[in-house]
């Protein structure tokens, strides 16, 4: 709401959306950026970021831009205990949109598997995003389970590396409006994560089985952490 009655603050959102998606899809551009970012060591952005005002401007701008998310049951869960971490505001939105993204296409990719077999019975199929997140033993634990296609072992094994994408664009891709991935979402996740002296995995998958990811960030000593 405040979004729409405010032109210059979506004006601004939309400058921040269109520097993400650019990172998001243009892999040696960011590869470049990370490396460059990596070198100014005195000179990061960090502060105390709350998760749920970061959850909440991803999800703004994700709305905003693409309108996408609509047909999507997306729930949110943030414990009270959960307090903000140490890390770029920027950087964990990429984080949440690139996860974001990442879902979204698995659900589409799962919605075409479900028409062409009717067999599974799926015809009700609705998909769903689900963070949760939870303090407990020093970590902040973001878990992101989505309803989508889910991946196979072999596809678990590579999600990391930098450039291997499952998503060369087709005819059929373009059709379901799905764009080409370039493979460098979850290495550039892996890279901000790491940055925060955290980790990111794969918990949980399967075939048709949707995907399971772990986001975990130390809690800040005494509201600070050392970099
Ligand atoms: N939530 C998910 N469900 C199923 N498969 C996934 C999921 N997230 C990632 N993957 C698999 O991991 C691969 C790599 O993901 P990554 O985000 O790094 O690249 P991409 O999405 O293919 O391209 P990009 O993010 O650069 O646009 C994907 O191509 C896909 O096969
Ligand atoms: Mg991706």
């Amino acid at each position: 709401d405040t979004l729409k009655n405010n032109p210059q603050a979506k004006a601004s959102f939309e400058k921040i959306i269109n520097v993400i998606i650019t990172n998001a899809s243009d892999g040696d551009q960011i590869i470049d950026e990370i490396r460059s970012y990596s070198r100014q060591e005195g000179d990061r952005q960090y502060t105390l970021v709350g998760l749920k005002e970061a959850l909440d401007k991803t999800l703004r701008m994700l709305y905003i831009q693409i309108n996408k998310f609509q047909n999507i049951d997306i729930s949110i869960n943030i414990a009270a205990d959960v307090p903000p971490v140490f890390a770029s505001a920027i950087g964990l939105q990429n984080i949440f949109v690139n996860m974001f993204n990442n879902a979204y296409d698995s659900i589409q990719e799962m919605k075409e598997y479900i028409k062409s077999h009717p067999e599974l019975g799926l015809n009700n199929y609705k998909g769903r995003i689900a963070v949760s997140i939870t303090c407990a033993k020093g970590n902040v634990n973001i878990h992101l389970v989505d309803n989508g296609m889910g991946m196979t072992v072999d596809i678990a094994k590579k999600l990391f590396t930098p450039h291997y994408t499952t998503k060369a664009s087709s005819d059929k891709r373009k059709e379901i409006k799905l764009s080409g991935g370039t493979g460098i979402g979850l290495y550039t996740i892996r890279f901000l994560v790491k940055e925060y002296g955290g980790t990111v995995k794969l918990v949980k998958t399967g075939h048709l089985e949707g995907a399971e990811f772990l986001i975990q960030i130390p809690v800040p000593k005494n509201g600070e952490k050392e970099v």
